[in-house]
Protein backbone atom coordinates (compact mmCIF):
# COMPACT_ATOMS: atom_id res chain seq x y z
CA UNK A 1 0.00 0.00 0.00
CA UNK A 2 1.53 3.27 -1.01
CA UNK A 3 2.78 5.55 1.98
CA UNK A 4 -0.28 7.68 2.45
CA UNK A 5 -1.12 8.53 6.27
CA UNK A 6 -4.39 9.56 7.21
CA UNK A 7 -4.38 13.11 9.56
CA UNK A 8 -4.55 12.02 12.89
CA UNK A 9 -5.67 15.99 13.55
CA UNK A 10 -8.84 16.73 13.86
CA UNK A 11 -10.07 19.39 11.44
CA UNK A 12 -13.14 21.57 11.17
CA UNK A 13 -15.70 20.24 8.85
CA UNK A 14 -18.92 21.05 7.62
CA UNK A 15 -21.24 19.20 9.78
CA UNK A 16 -23.89 16.86 7.91
CA UNK A 17 -27.23 15.85 8.95
CA UNK A 18 -29.17 13.87 6.67
CA UNK A 19 -30.92 10.62 6.76
CA UNK A 20 -28.31 8.74 6.28
CA UNK A 21 -25.15 10.75 7.53
CA UNK A 22 -24.37 12.80 10.28
CA UNK A 23 -21.12 14.32 11.17
CA UNK A 24 -21.26 17.03 14.43
CA UNK A 25 -18.16 16.60 15.38
CA UNK A 26 -14.22 17.67 13.86
CA UNK A 27 -13.15 15.07 12.17
CA UNK A 28 -11.13 12.71 12.89
CA UNK A 29 -13.59 12.61 16.01
CA UNK A 30 -12.13 14.15 19.51
CA UNK A 31 -10.32 11.00 20.76
CA UNK A 32 -9.03 9.40 17.60
CA UNK A 33 -5.94 10.29 17.82
CA UNK A 34 -5.60 9.05 21.58
CA UNK A 35 -6.55 4.98 20.55
CA UNK A 36 -4.80 5.10 17.74
CA UNK A 37 -1.93 5.97 19.93
CA UNK A 38 -2.66 3.46 22.46
CA UNK A 39 -2.96 0.82 19.53
CA UNK A 40 0.10 2.20 17.83
CA UNK A 41 1.89 0.94 20.99
CA UNK A 42 0.61 -2.32 21.44
CA UNK A 43 -0.42 -3.82 18.14
CA UNK A 44 1.98 -4.59 15.17
CA UNK A 45 1.88 -1.51 12.80
CA UNK A 46 0.56 -4.23 9.93
CA UNK A 47 -2.86 -3.76 10.97
CA UNK A 48 -2.71 -0.17 10.83
CA UNK A 49 -3.22 2.57 8.18
CA UNK A 50 -6.80 2.23 7.63
CA UNK A 51 -9.37 5.75 8.06
CA UNK A 52 -9.60 7.36 11.64
CA UNK A 53 -12.83 6.63 12.40
CA UNK A 54 -13.36 4.51 15.58
CA UNK A 55 -16.08 2.00 15.19
CA UNK A 56 -18.47 1.77 18.32
CA UNK A 57 -21.35 -0.05 16.39
CA UNK A 58 -22.71 -0.98 12.59
CA UNK A 59 -26.39 -1.12 11.19
CA UNK A 60 -27.50 -1.67 8.19
CA UNK A 61 -25.88 0.53 5.66
CA UNK A 62 -24.04 3.01 8.13
CA UNK A 63 -20.99 3.27 10.97
CA UNK A 64 -21.41 4.94 14.04
CA UNK A 65 -19.20 6.41 16.55
CA UNK A 66 -19.09 6.73 20.04
CA UNK A 67 -20.09 10.46 19.68
CA UNK A 68 -23.46 9.91 16.94
CA UNK A 69 -21.24 10.66 13.81
CA UNK A 70 -22.69 8.05 11.26
CA UNK A 71 -21.37 7.11 8.46
CA UNK A 72 -22.64 5.68 4.77
CA UNK A 73 -20.57 2.61 4.37
CA UNK A 74 -19.71 1.65 0.87
CA UNK A 75 -16.85 -0.80 1.84
CA UNK A 76 -19.09 -3.65 3.89
CA UNK A 77 -16.07 -3.59 5.85
CA UNK A 78 -14.33 -5.42 2.86
CA UNK A 79 -17.11 -6.79 1.40
CA UNK A 80 -18.02 -8.95 4.56
CA UNK A 81 -21.85 -7.03 5.25
CA UNK A 82 -23.51 -8.36 2.38
CA UNK A 83 -26.76 -8.85 4.42
CA UNK A 84 -26.16 -5.60 5.84
CA UNK A 85 -24.37 -4.80 9.30
CA UNK A 86 -25.52 -6.01 12.34
CA UNK A 87 -28.02 -8.28 10.57
CA UNK A 88 -31.01 -9.05 13.16
CA UNK A 89 -31.54 -12.60 11.06
CA UNK A 90 -27.95 -13.25 12.06
CA UNK A 91 -27.57 -12.16 15.78
CA UNK A 92 -30.97 -14.02 16.83
CA UNK A 93 -29.64 -17.31 14.49
CA UNK A 94 -26.34 -16.72 16.57
CA UNK A 95 -27.93 -16.04 19.57
CA UNK A 96 -29.81 -19.65 19.61
CA UNK A 97 -26.55 -21.59 19.51
CA UNK A 98 -24.92 -19.30 22.42
CA UNK A 99 -27.87 -19.75 24.33
CA UNK A 100 -27.97 -23.80 24.45
CA UNK A 101 -25.04 -23.00 25.23
CA UNK A 102 -22.76 -24.44 22.46
CA UNK A 103 -19.57 -22.43 21.63
CA UNK A 104 -17.38 -25.02 19.79
CA UNK A 105 -17.38 -28.51 19.11
CA UNK A 106 -13.70 -28.95 16.98
CA UNK A 107 -14.79 -31.64 14.16
CA UNK A 108 -17.11 -33.90 16.50
CA UNK A 109 -21.00 -33.96 14.24
CA UNK A 110 -23.02 -31.32 15.18
CA UNK A 111 -26.62 -30.59 12.98
CA UNK A 112 -26.26 -26.62 12.79
CA UNK A 113 -22.79 -27.18 10.60
CA UNK A 114 -24.61 -30.13 8.99
CA UNK A 115 -28.10 -28.18 8.29
CA UNK A 116 -25.51 -24.81 6.62
CA UNK A 117 -23.39 -27.32 4.34
CA UNK A 118 -26.65 -28.36 3.27
CA UNK A 119 -27.83 -24.97 2.31
CA UNK A 120 -24.35 -23.63 1.22
CA UNK A 121 -23.87 -26.58 -1.14
CA UNK A 122 -27.20 -25.82 -2.65
CA UNK A 123 -26.81 -22.01 -3.11
CA UNK A 124 -23.56 -22.86 -5.24
CA UNK A 125 -25.61 -25.09 -7.63
CA UNK A 126 -25.79 -28.13 -9.39
CA UNK A 127 -22.15 -28.65 -9.86
CA UNK A 128 -21.25 -29.31 -6.25
CA UNK A 129 -21.47 -31.94 -3.79
CA UNK A 130 -19.05 -31.19 -0.72
CA UNK A 131 -17.93 -28.48 0.94
CA UNK A 132 -15.31 -27.79 3.56
CA UNK A 133 -15.64 -24.69 6.12
CA UNK A 134 -13.06 -22.93 7.64
CA UNK A 135 -12.13 -19.52 9.07
CA UNK A 136 -10.54 -17.49 7.45
CA UNK A 137 -10.15 -16.82 3.03
CA UNK A 138 -6.36 -17.15 3.25
CA UNK A 139 -7.01 -20.90 4.31
CA UNK A 140 -9.73 -21.99 1.82
CA UNK A 141 -7.12 -20.63 -0.77
CA UNK A 142 -4.33 -22.95 0.56
CA UNK A 143 -7.15 -25.53 0.81
CA UNK A 144 -7.74 -25.38 -3.08
CA UNK A 145 -4.39 -25.03 -3.69
CA UNK A 146 -3.78 -28.43 -2.05
CA UNK A 147 -6.72 -30.16 -3.49
CA UNK A 148 -5.34 -29.16 -7.34
CA UNK A 149 -2.39 -30.61 -6.28
CA UNK A 150 -3.70 -33.96 -5.07
CA UNK A 151 -5.75 -33.98 -8.02
CA UNK A 152 -2.96 -33.34 -10.48
CA UNK A 153 -0.08 -36.29 -8.44
CA UNK A 154 -3.16 -38.71 -8.46
CA UNK A 155 -3.01 -38.17 -12.33
CA UNK A 156 0.98 -37.88 -12.71
CA UNK A 157 3.18 -37.91 -10.37
CA UNK A 158 4.60 -34.34 -11.59
CA UNK A 159 1.28 -32.88 -12.58
CA UNK A 160 2.53 -30.17 -9.87
CA UNK A 161 2.11 -26.94 -11.49
CA UNK A 162 -0.69 -24.09 -10.18
CA UNK A 163 -0.96 -21.06 -12.71
CA UNK A 164 -2.15 -17.83 -11.18
CA UNK A 165 -2.89 -14.60 -12.33
CA UNK A 166 -0.56 -11.62 -11.91
CA UNK A 167 -1.74 -8.90 -9.92
CA UNK A 168 -4.61 -11.49 -8.46
CA UNK A 169 -4.62 -12.27 -4.17
CA UNK A 170 -5.46 -14.56 -2.23
CA UNK A 171 -4.84 -14.23 1.04
CA UNK A 172 -1.38 -13.41 3.46
CA UNK A 173 -0.46 -17.01 4.61
CA UNK A 174 2.68 -18.93 2.68
CA UNK A 175 0.43 -21.00 -0.12
CA UNK A 176 -1.75 -18.20 -0.62
CA UNK A 177 1.38 -15.32 -0.34
CA UNK A 178 2.90 -17.56 -3.33
CA UNK A 179 -0.38 -17.69 -5.59
CA UNK A 180 -0.69 -13.75 -5.29
CA UNK A 181 1.77 -12.21 -7.39
CA UNK A 182 2.69 -9.46 -5.21
CA UNK A 183 6.52 -9.50 -5.43
CA UNK A 184 7.03 -6.70 -2.39
CA UNK A 185 4.63 -8.19 -0.46
CA UNK A 186 5.89 -11.96 -0.54
CA UNK A 187 9.53 -10.85 -0.29
CA UNK A 188 9.91 -12.63 3.01
CA UNK A 189 8.95 -16.26 1.13
CA UNK A 190 11.92 -17.65 0.44
CA UNK A 191 10.77 -21.24 -0.66
CA UNK A 192 10.92 -22.35 -4.13
CA UNK A 193 8.08 -21.38 -6.11
CA UNK A 194 7.98 -23.28 -9.06
CA UNK A 195 5.21 -24.91 -8.57
CA UNK A 196 3.57 -21.42 -9.18
CA UNK A 197 3.15 -19.73 -12.53
CA UNK A 198 1.91 -16.43 -13.19
CA UNK A 199 0.36 -15.86 -16.25
CA UNK A 200 -0.38 -11.95 -17.26
CA UNK A 201 -3.69 -10.20 -16.78
CA UNK A 202 -6.03 -9.04 -19.71
CA UNK A 203 -6.30 -5.29 -18.77
CA UNK A 204 -9.04 -4.10 -20.48
CA UNK A 205 -7.09 -0.77 -21.92
CA UNK A 206 -4.55 -3.23 -23.45
CA UNK A 207 -6.87 -6.63 -23.98
CA UNK A 208 -10.17 -6.72 -25.38
CA UNK A 209 -12.87 -9.90 -26.13
CA UNK A 210 -11.77 -10.38 -29.66
CA UNK A 211 -7.57 -10.49 -29.20
CA UNK A 212 -8.01 -12.11 -25.10
CA UNK A 213 -7.79 -15.75 -26.29
CA UNK A 214 -4.61 -15.25 -28.53
CA UNK A 215 -3.23 -12.95 -25.28
CA UNK A 216 -4.30 -15.97 -22.87
CA UNK A 217 -2.19 -18.51 -25.47
CA UNK A 218 0.83 -16.31 -26.16
CA UNK A 219 1.35 -16.48 -21.98
CA UNK A 220 0.89 -19.77 -22.16
CA UNK A 221 3.38 -20.67 -25.23
CA UNK A 222 6.04 -18.78 -22.89
CA UNK A 223 5.62 -21.47 -19.97
CA UNK A 224 5.62 -23.77 -22.88
CA UNK A 225 8.88 -22.52 -23.92
CA UNK A 226 10.34 -22.93 -20.06
CA UNK A 227 9.68 -26.84 -20.70
CA UNK A 228 5.69 -26.73 -18.79
CA UNK A 229 3.44 -28.74 -20.44
CA UNK A 230 -0.42 -28.19 -19.87
CA UNK A 231 -1.00 -31.77 -19.88
CA UNK A 232 2.03 -32.98 -17.87
CA UNK A 233 2.56 -30.84 -15.60
CA UNK A 234 -0.24 -28.28 -14.70
CA UNK A 235 -3.04 -29.45 -12.25
CA UNK A 236 -4.39 -26.23 -11.32
CA UNK A 237 -5.65 -22.46 -12.71
CA UNK A 238 -6.73 -20.35 -9.79
CA UNK A 239 -8.08 -17.02 -10.71
CA UNK A 240 -9.51 -14.48 -8.21
CA UNK A 241 -13.13 -13.87 -9.87
CA UNK A 242 -12.20 -10.34 -11.01
CA UNK A 243 -8.68 -8.49 -10.44
CA UNK A 244 -9.76 -7.01 -6.84
CA UNK A 245 -7.70 -3.75 -6.54
CA UNK A 246 -9.53 -2.52 -9.64
CA UNK A 247 -12.66 -4.88 -9.92
CA UNK A 248 -11.47 -5.65 -13.14
CA UNK A 249 -13.17 -8.67 -14.74
CA UNK A 250 -11.99 -10.79 -17.22
CA UNK A 251 -12.84 -10.79 -21.00
CA UNK A 252 -15.68 -13.38 -21.07
CA UNK A 253 -13.55 -15.58 -23.89
CA UNK A 254 -10.27 -15.89 -21.78
CA UNK A 255 -11.99 -17.67 -19.15
CA UNK A 256 -13.96 -19.55 -21.36
CA UNK A 257 -10.37 -20.50 -23.30
CA UNK A 258 -8.77 -21.40 -19.73
CA UNK A 259 -12.31 -23.45 -18.97
CA UNK A 260 -11.57 -25.52 -22.42
CA UNK A 261 -7.68 -25.73 -21.64
CA UNK A 262 -8.43 -27.52 -18.38
CA UNK A 263 -10.99 -29.34 -19.63
CA UNK A 264 -8.64 -30.82 -22.15
CA UNK A 265 -5.75 -31.52 -20.06
CA UNK A 266 -7.09 -32.62 -16.77
CA UNK A 267 -6.55 -29.19 -15.14
CA UNK A 268 -8.90 -28.38 -12.04
CA UNK A 269 -10.45 -24.44 -12.55
CA UNK A 270 -10.44 -22.80 -8.71
CA UNK A 271 -12.35 -19.34 -8.41
CA UNK A 272 -11.33 -17.54 -5.40
CA UNK A 273 -14.56 -15.54 -4.51
CA UNK A 274 -14.12 -14.35 -1.63
CA UNK A 275 -14.91 -10.78 -2.64
CA UNK A 276 -16.82 -11.59 -4.92
CA UNK A 277 -19.31 -14.56 -3.72
CA UNK A 278 -22.73 -14.19 -1.76
CA UNK A 279 -24.53 -12.24 -4.22
CA UNK A 280 -21.93 -8.81 -4.24
CA UNK A 281 -21.97 -8.74 -8.19
CA UNK A 282 -25.52 -9.83 -8.99
CA UNK A 283 -24.97 -13.43 -9.47
CA UNK A 284 -24.63 -16.36 -6.58
CA UNK A 285 -21.06 -16.02 -7.37
CA UNK A 286 -19.46 -13.79 -9.25
CA UNK A 287 -17.69 -16.44 -11.92
CA UNK A 288 -21.10 -17.16 -13.48
CA UNK A 289 -20.59 -14.13 -15.14
CA UNK A 290 -18.09 -15.66 -17.49
CA UNK A 291 -20.72 -18.95 -18.31
CA UNK A 292 -18.22 -21.33 -16.83
CA UNK A 293 -18.22 -24.03 -14.49
CA UNK A 294 -16.17 -23.67 -11.39
CA UNK A 295 -14.12 -26.92 -10.18
CA UNK A 296 -13.17 -25.20 -6.98
CA UNK A 297 -15.06 -22.26 -5.65
CA UNK A 298 -13.24 -20.53 -2.42
CA UNK A 299 -15.65 -18.37 -0.27
CA UNK A 300 -15.20 -16.37 3.07
CA UNK A 301 -16.09 -12.72 3.69
CA UNK A 302 -19.78 -12.14 2.99
CA UNK A 303 -20.42 -15.37 4.09
CA UNK A 304 -20.86 -14.89 7.45
CA UNK A 305 -22.46 -11.72 7.51
CA UNK A 306 -19.29 -10.58 9.78
CA UNK A 307 -18.79 -14.27 11.74
CA UNK A 308 -15.11 -15.72 10.76
CA UNK A 309 -16.20 -18.27 8.42
CA UNK A 310 -14.20 -19.45 4.65
CA UNK A 311 -14.61 -22.74 2.75
CA UNK A 312 -13.72 -24.59 -0.44
CA UNK A 313 -16.76 -26.16 -2.58
CA UNK A 314 -16.17 -28.42 -4.80
CA UNK A 315 -17.29 -31.84 -6.36
CA UNK A 316 -17.03 -35.11 -3.91
CA UNK A 317 -14.00 -36.59 -6.43
CA UNK A 318 -11.85 -33.60 -5.57
CA UNK A 319 -13.04 -32.43 -1.75
CA UNK A 320 -12.51 -36.40 -0.74
CA UNK A 321 -8.96 -36.19 -1.87
CA UNK A 322 -7.31 -35.69 1.21
CA UNK A 323 -7.64 -38.85 4.10
CA UNK A 324 -9.95 -39.00 6.84
CA UNK A 325 -8.99 -35.80 9.26
CA UNK A 326 -6.42 -34.58 6.82
CA UNK A 327 -7.60 -31.57 5.88
CA UNK A 328 -9.48 -30.08 9.31
CA UNK A 329 -8.92 -27.46 11.39
CA UNK A 330 -9.95 -26.77 15.09
CA UNK A 331 -12.53 -23.80 14.23
CA UNK A 332 -13.98 -25.66 11.29
CA UNK A 333 -17.70 -24.85 10.63
CA UNK A 334 -17.83 -23.94 14.65
CA UNK A 335 -21.44 -23.83 15.07
CA UNK A 336 -21.80 -20.42 16.30
CA UNK A 337 -20.62 -19.28 12.96
CA UNK A 338 -22.50 -21.90 10.55
CA UNK A 339 -25.34 -20.37 12.49
CA UNK A 340 -24.37 -17.04 11.65
CA UNK A 341 -23.69 -18.67 7.82
CA UNK A 342 -27.30 -20.23 7.52
CA UNK A 343 -29.14 -16.81 8.71
CA UNK A 344 -26.48 -14.91 5.80
CA UNK A 345 -28.05 -17.24 3.13
CA UNK A 346 -31.42 -17.31 4.86
CA UNK A 347 -31.48 -13.15 4.16
CA UNK A 348 -30.12 -13.54 0.41
CA UNK A 349 -33.24 -16.20 -0.82
CA UNK A 350 -35.92 -13.69 1.76
CA UNK A 351 -35.15 -10.73 0.96
CA UNK A 352 -33.89 -11.52 -3.03
CA UNK A 353 -30.67 -9.75 -2.35
CA UNK A 354 -28.69 -11.13 -5.41
CA UNK A 355 -31.43 -9.60 -7.86
CA UNK A 356 -31.23 -6.51 -5.34
CA UNK A 357 -27.04 -6.65 -5.95
CA UNK A 358 -28.33 -6.72 -9.85
CA UNK A 359 -30.80 -3.81 -10.02
CA UNK A 360 -29.14 -1.45 -7.67
CA UNK A 361 -25.59 -1.75 -9.18
CA UNK A 362 -27.24 -0.46 -12.43
CA UNK A 363 -27.83 2.00 -10.59
CA UNK A 364 -24.39 2.40 -9.40
CA UNK A 365 -22.72 1.69 -12.49
CA UNK A 366 -25.14 4.13 -14.58
CA UNK A 367 -24.44 7.18 -11.79
CA UNK A 368 -20.88 6.53 -11.78
CA UNK A 369 -20.25 6.30 -15.79
CA UNK A 370 -21.80 9.57 -15.62
CA UNK A 371 -18.99 10.89 -12.99
CA UNK A 372 -16.46 9.62 -15.52
CA UNK A 373 -17.80 11.31 -18.37
CA UNK A 374 -17.86 14.62 -16.39
CA UNK A 375 -14.79 14.26 -14.94
CA UNK A 376 -12.16 12.68 -17.78
CA UNK A 377 -9.37 14.53 -16.23
CA UNK A 378 -9.72 12.42 -13.12
CA UNK A 379 -10.86 9.21 -14.08
CA UNK A 380 -9.83 6.58 -16.60
CA UNK A 381 -12.78 3.99 -16.15
CA UNK A 382 -15.67 2.18 -14.03
CA UNK A 383 -15.53 -1.25 -13.18
CA UNK A 384 -16.79 -3.48 -11.92
CA UNK A 385 -20.85 -5.67 -11.65
CA UNK A 386 -23.27 -5.35 -9.52
CA UNK A 387 -22.95 -4.08 -5.95
CA UNK A 388 -18.99 -4.15 -6.74
CA UNK A 389 -17.50 -0.95 -8.41
CA UNK A 390 -14.09 0.62 -9.14
CA UNK A 391 -13.48 4.16 -9.88
CA UNK A 392 -9.98 3.87 -11.43
CA UNK A 393 -8.25 7.11 -12.05
CA UNK A 394 -5.42 8.07 -14.03
CA UNK A 395 -1.96 6.42 -12.57
CA UNK A 396 -0.91 10.24 -13.04
CA UNK A 397 -2.03 13.76 -12.23
CA UNK A 398 -0.76 16.58 -12.90
CA UNK A 399 2.83 14.64 -13.50
CA UNK A 400 3.00 12.67 -10.27
CA UNK A 401 1.52 9.52 -8.92
CA UNK A 402 -1.93 9.53 -8.32
CA UNK A 403 -2.50 7.29 -5.15
CA UNK A 404 -1.75 10.26 -2.57
CA UNK A 405 -4.79 12.23 -4.11
CA UNK A 406 -7.00 9.07 -4.56
CA UNK A 407 -6.50 8.11 -0.75
CA UNK A 408 -7.17 12.07 -0.16
CA UNK A 409 -10.39 11.79 -1.66
CA UNK A 410 -11.24 8.43 0.40
CA UNK A 411 -10.03 10.87 3.28
CA UNK A 412 -12.52 13.58 1.90
CA UNK A 413 -15.59 11.91 1.17
CA UNK A 414 -14.67 10.33 5.37
CA UNK A 415 -15.24 13.79 6.56
CA UNK A 416 -18.65 14.25 4.41
CA UNK A 417 -19.98 11.13 6.11
CA UNK A 418 -18.98 8.16 3.09
CA UNK A 419 -16.75 5.02 3.47
CA UNK A 420 -15.02 4.06 0.47
CA UNK A 421 -12.39 1.28 0.23
CA UNK A 422 -8.82 2.71 0.49
CA UNK A 423 -6.77 0.69 -1.66
CA UNK A 424 -3.53 2.83 -1.76
CA UNK A 425 -3.37 2.87 -5.44
CA UNK A 426 -5.22 4.92 -8.04
CA UNK A 427 -8.74 2.88 -7.35
CA UNK A 428 -11.24 3.74 -5.18
CA UNK A 429 -13.36 0.42 -4.35
CA UNK A 430 -17.13 0.53 -3.88
CA UNK A 431 -18.87 -2.07 -2.35
CA UNK A 432 -22.30 -1.41 -0.32
CA UNK A 433 -24.02 -3.75 1.40
CA UNK A 434 -26.60 -5.35 -1.04
CA UNK A 435 -29.42 -4.32 1.20
CA UNK A 436 -28.68 -0.80 1.05
CA UNK A 437 -31.47 1.64 0.16
CA UNK A 438 -31.30 3.50 -3.29
CA UNK A 439 -31.91 7.08 -0.98
CA UNK A 440 -28.42 6.00 0.54
CA UNK A 441 -26.58 4.72 -2.47
CA UNK A 442 -27.93 8.01 -4.46
CA UNK A 443 -26.54 9.95 -1.30
CA UNK A 444 -23.26 7.86 -1.20
CA UNK A 445 -22.50 8.56 -4.78
CA UNK A 446 -23.53 12.30 -4.98
CA UNK A 447 -20.49 12.63 -1.94
CA UNK A 448 -18.47 11.51 -4.35
CA UNK A 449 -19.28 13.78 -6.58
CA UNK A 450 -19.06 16.63 -4.44
CA UNK A 451 -15.31 15.67 -3.64
CA UNK A 452 -14.19 15.26 -7.18
CA UNK A 453 -15.26 18.65 -7.62
CA UNK A 454 -13.10 19.76 -5.30
CA UNK A 455 -9.92 17.57 -6.65
CA UNK A 456 -10.56 18.40 -9.76
CA UNK A 457 -10.68 22.11 -8.98
CA UNK A 458 -7.52 21.75 -7.33
CA UNK A 459 -5.67 19.42 -10.07
CA UNK A 460 -6.77 22.25 -12.61
CA UNK A 461 -4.59 24.69 -9.87
C1 LIG B 1 -9.66 -12.19 -3.21
C2 LIG B 1 -9.23 -12.49 -1.81
N1 LIG B 1 -8.73 -13.70 -1.53
C3 LIG B 1 -8.33 -14.02 -0.29
C4 LIG B 1 -8.42 -13.11 0.74
C5 LIG B 1 -7.97 -13.49 2.11
O1 LIG B 1 -9.04 -13.54 2.99
P1 LIG B 1 -8.79 -13.39 4.56
O2 LIG B 1 -8.35 -12.00 4.81
O3 LIG B 1 -10.13 -13.70 5.18
O4 LIG B 1 -7.75 -14.39 4.91
C6 LIG B 1 -8.94 -11.84 0.49
C7 LIG B 1 -9.00 -10.84 1.55
O5 LIG B 1 -9.05 -9.65 1.37
C8 LIG B 1 -9.35 -11.52 -0.82
O6 LIG B 1 -9.84 -10.31 -1.13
Amino acid sequence: MASYSFSRIPIDVDLVHTENRCINTSIPAPGTDELLEKLDKIESRSMHGQLPIIWHKAEGHNIYDKLGNKWIDFTSMIFVANVGHGNQNVINKVQEVLNLPMLGCYAYPNEIRANYLEKLIKFAGPNFEKAFLLSAGTEATEAAFKLMKMHGQKIGKKKNIVIAISGNWHGRTLGAQMLSDNVAQKSWVTHNQSDIQHIAFPYPWDINEENSEEFLLNNLSTLSENGISLQDDVCGFMLETFQGWGAVFYPTKFVKKIRDICDKNGILLAFDEMQAGFGRTGMNFGYEHYGVKADLICCGKGMGGGFPISGVIGKAAVMDLPEIGNMSSTHSGNPVVCAAGIAVLEEIENYQLVKASADKGLILHTKLNKLAEDFPELIRGIYGKGLIASIVFHKELKGKNSAPTVSAITEKCMQKGLLVVHTGRESIKIGPPLTITEAALLEGIDVIREVLEIISYDARG
